[in-house]
């Protein structure tokens, strides 16, 4: 099979060296791709969004399988033309991927089908926004409604600091991501995990689940990130968390999507708040998978990717097909210093990276010539480790990451607490 990757992170990167080991991966191809894909495929350089220049040359190259990694490529309709083309692709239809791209769209379908979440308000004014809140209990979230590459959530503990927020949003900051539309969401307790499902337009199976670390720095601390680290399995949660999560969310999903019409096709991503009391609730749905949670899945995984994922853009997956080991996996992210508040470009990296066995380095947002990598900065890195648990892949990791450290020098930092006991959630 001739393999098509879109995208150009960590995340692509993952599932490229994944695709490229199995017998069935004739050719793999990346567009734009990285310098990790370089090294596993051959990269084209076409925009992740260029739908059309991507068919094109899918056609000329024969591709049998297009896998989507980002949404912005959903967004833009690339899986929508990649099928009309006649090109097998895994990765959900635009009016689909509105389960991501509008919240406000994510949390009226959980309201239909009756998908555990949290109480909501969707406003389209500052005057809508005060009115909502007059009478609101407790702590608000508020959240822009579209794509805001994660800037666009804040947590308030009070409606008083939510007003502050939206009177910035609606006056000279701009709603992030650039809508009018703002969604007021009532906070959840609880611990998160991230739960990825895998459709094949009728059925939907669980791949797996991975904890992420949203913030910069060491005990949670500095801004939101893209995520700086993850591990799986989410050991502390109960043995049966998927098993409730199948019954309870996804589920539902399947069957609002039947009733909805949509043939969905591609990686589901739940992001859930777990407490005891009340199970799991939807914090949000990506149309994807996640980075970088994906590069602690993709080592875990053991059976064929490019036939499990030609059977879900086929519609007929097989759940005996998906299989993940026993090992855990930790990842982390190297980024550079001033992540996420500035991106500083780095320069001269070494494209092959040796590590202890065990261990891989994925890529992000790269380029490579004459065997330099240059990044424009942001999340550069991501190494994983497997282990017989979280603890042993977790010291391996930050074996192999301390490794680096003649190779990165200061420019890139890392958190330190990465699946230690006293952050496993
Ligand atoms: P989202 O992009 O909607 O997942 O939000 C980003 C982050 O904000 C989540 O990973 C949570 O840490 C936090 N968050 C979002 N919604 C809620 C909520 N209703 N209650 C508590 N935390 C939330
Ligand atoms: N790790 C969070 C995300 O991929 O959205």
């Amino acid at each position: 099979m001739r393999i098509l990757v879109v995208g150009n992170g960590a995340r692509e990167d993952a599932l490229s060296w994944k695709l490229a080991q199995s017998p069935n991966c004739e050719a793999l191809f990346a567009s734009p791709g990285n310098a990790g894909t370089a090294s596993r495929g051959t990269n084209w350089g076409v925009s992740a969004t260029d739908a059309k220049r991507l068919v094109e040359r899918a056609l000329a190259e024969h591709v049998g399988l297009c896998v989507i990694g980002p949404e912005t490529a959903l967004a833009a309709g690339v899986a929508d033309k990649m099928r009309a083309a006649g090109i097998s692709t895994f990765g959900a239809a635009r009016s689909a991927a509105r389960l991501e791209s509008s919240k406000i769209f994510a949390k009226r379908f959980m309201e239909r089908h009756e998908i555990p979440t949290a109480y909501f308000r969707a406003v389209h004014s500052l005057e809508q926004g005060e009115k909502a809140l007059s009478d609101w209990q407790g702590a608000v979230v508020v959240k822009a409604d579209g794509l805001a590459a994660g800037k666009g959530v804040v947590v308030c503990e009070t409606p008083n600091d939510a007003r502050a927020i939206l009177r910035d949003w609606y006056g000279s900051a701009g709603v992030p991501g650039g809508g009018i539309d703002v969604l007021l969401e009532a906070k959840l307790e609880g611990r998160e995990v991230s739960v990825f499902a895998l459709l094949d337009g009728r059925a939907g199976v669980i791949l797996g689940a991975a904890c992420d670390y949203k913030r910069a720095g060491d005990g949670d601390t500095g801004p939101n990130t893209g995520g700086m680290g993850a591990y799986s399995p989410p050991a502390t949660f109960p043995h049966d968390l998927l098993d409730h999560v199948r019954e309870r969310i996804l589920a539902p999903v399947m069957a609002g999507l039947e009733a909805e019409g949509e043939e969905y096709r591609g990686a589901l991503y739940l992001g859930l708040m777990w407490n005891e009391e009340e199970g799991a609730s939807v914090l949000e749905f990506n149309a994807r998978f996640g980075d970088p949670e994906t590069q602690v899945l993709m080592p875990r995984f053991t059976g064929d990717l490019p036939l499990l994922l030609k059977s879900c853009a086929d519609g007929i997956l097989d759940p005996s097909t998906i299989s993940i080991g026993r090992q855990a996996c930790v990842g982390v992210v190297l980024a550079t210093r001033e992540y996420p508040v500035r991106s500083t470009p780095v320069d001269g990296l070494p494209a092959s990276i040796d590590l202890p066995a065990g261990c891989t380095a994925f890529w992000g947002t790269s380029d490579v010539a004459n065997g330099r990598v240059t990044s424009p900065g942001g999340r550069v890195l991501t190494v994983s480790a497997l282990g017989d648990d979280i603890e042993s892949a977790r010291q391996r990791v930050y074996g192999a990451v301390r490794s680096l450290g003649p190779v990165v020098g200061d420019r890139l930092t890392f958190r330190s607490d990465i699946a230690s006991e006293a952050t496993l959630r």
